[in-house]
């Protein structure tokens, strides 16, 4: 029997966000330029590429605190996309998607404590009265790990790890079905980060959630997700099981990237100038001024998409990916 291939719960197709450049009159610059990809329910996807690259952006994009210049985000079947963010805030969608940011001490309110910061999407957004709502909240802490105690205390009062957990409580609060964390950790202390990591793993897995997760930590990304995507100058340029694109890398960006990975192998560096993402040529790879594989072609065509592995759904928008998979060496890719 041919197996049934389920609808994906976020469904993002040829999506683009152009923003405008300042003193330069009808240039734009493109942070998230024609990105299509989805996420199956429960499934995690990691999203890396370096800084600049348009990684916040298009996470900022698919929970809609900002507005795509145009392309499609389906979310449960609804598409959001051009629904404007304000009208979005009210729709029952609002809670399916929640995010954890980068610096829990900037995304909490100071004059909220712990207890309101996590009660306030249960009344806004869940609807639920004063009491339920505190009963909500003391389930959650008990979830990520929240003493009771310290449920009154104001963000100073808390330290990185107590006021990551609230965040995370805040976003897990009203059951939503994709958790999309931003560099997660990246603000807190390196002995912390692990065991933050390490809950927001256990609670995705619990809870069914899907997860997209935004990090600069390879390794990390290569543990914690099922599916990645690279990113390069606004696009996706590799995309498919971590496993796979961790050890087989196609993209000549994605090898250089994962020959970072100490012990991964013999370093690759880029050389060349990063191009400009301000009205970049249509028909130039982005990656060309700096690729170690580039030719001819690759400043006359922008490559297409191709699969370059059909077991395992690896894409690559690359004209010469890499040619044998040979796989690179794998002693860098321990668990750490
Ligand atoms: N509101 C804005 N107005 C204009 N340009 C913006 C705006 N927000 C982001 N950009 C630009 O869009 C590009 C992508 O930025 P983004 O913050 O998405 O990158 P990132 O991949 O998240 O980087 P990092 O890893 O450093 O967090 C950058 O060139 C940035 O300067
Ligand atoms: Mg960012």
């Amino acid at each position: 029997m041919t197996p049934v291939r389920k609808t994906p719960l976020l469904q993002v197709d040829r999506l683009y966000k152009l923003f405008p450049v300042a003193g330069r009159l009808g240039a734009r610059l493109h942070a998230v330029d024609d990105v299509s990809l989805h996420i199956h329910a429960g499934e995690s996807l990691g999203l890396v590429g370096e800084s600049g690259c348009g990684k916040s952006t298009l996470v900022r994009l698919l929970a809609r605190l900002l507005d795509p210049t145009s392309g499609g985000i389906s979310f449960d079947g609804v598409d959001l996309a051009m629904l404007p963010a304000r009208q979005f805030a009210r729709m029952p969608q609002r809670s399916g998607i929640q995010m954890v940011f980068q610096d829990p001490t900037d995304s909490l309110n100071p004059r909220y404590t712990a207890l309101d910061t996590i009660a306030e999407p249960c009344r806004l957004l869940a609807g639920l009265d004063a009491e339920a709502a505190r009963q909500r909240v003391h389930e959650v802490a008990e979830q990520v790990g929240l003493p009771t105690e310290l449920l009154q205390r104001y963000p100073h009062q808390l330290s990185g790890g107590q006021k990551a957990r609230v965040g995370i409580a805040r976003a897990l609060a009203v059951r939503p079905r994709l958790l999309i964390l931003d560099e997660p950790t990246a603000a807190l202390d390196v002995s912390v980060q692990a065991v933050v990591l390490q809950l927001l793993d256990r609670l995705r897995r619990e809870m069914n959630l899907a997860t997209l997760f935004v990090s600069h930590d390879l390794n990390v990304v290569r543990l914690l997700t099922d599916r990645v995507a690279v990113m390069y100058l606004g696009k996706i340029v590799e995309m498919g099981v971590s496993s796979q694109v961790f050890e087989h890398p196609a993209h000549p960006y994605t090898r250089a990237l994962v020959s970072s990975i100490p012990g991964c192998g013999p370093r690759v560096r880029l050389q060349g100038e990063i191009s400009s993402p301000i009205d970049p040529p249509l028909q130039v790879c982005r990656f060309a001024s700096r690729c170690p594989s580039v030719q001819d072609r690759c400043s006359r065509q922008a490559p297409p998409e191709r699969v370059v592995d059909a077991a395992t759904g690896q894409v690559v928008a690359c004209h010469f990916p890499h040619a044998s998979f040979a796989p690179i060496e794998k002693s860098g890719l321990q668990h750490s």
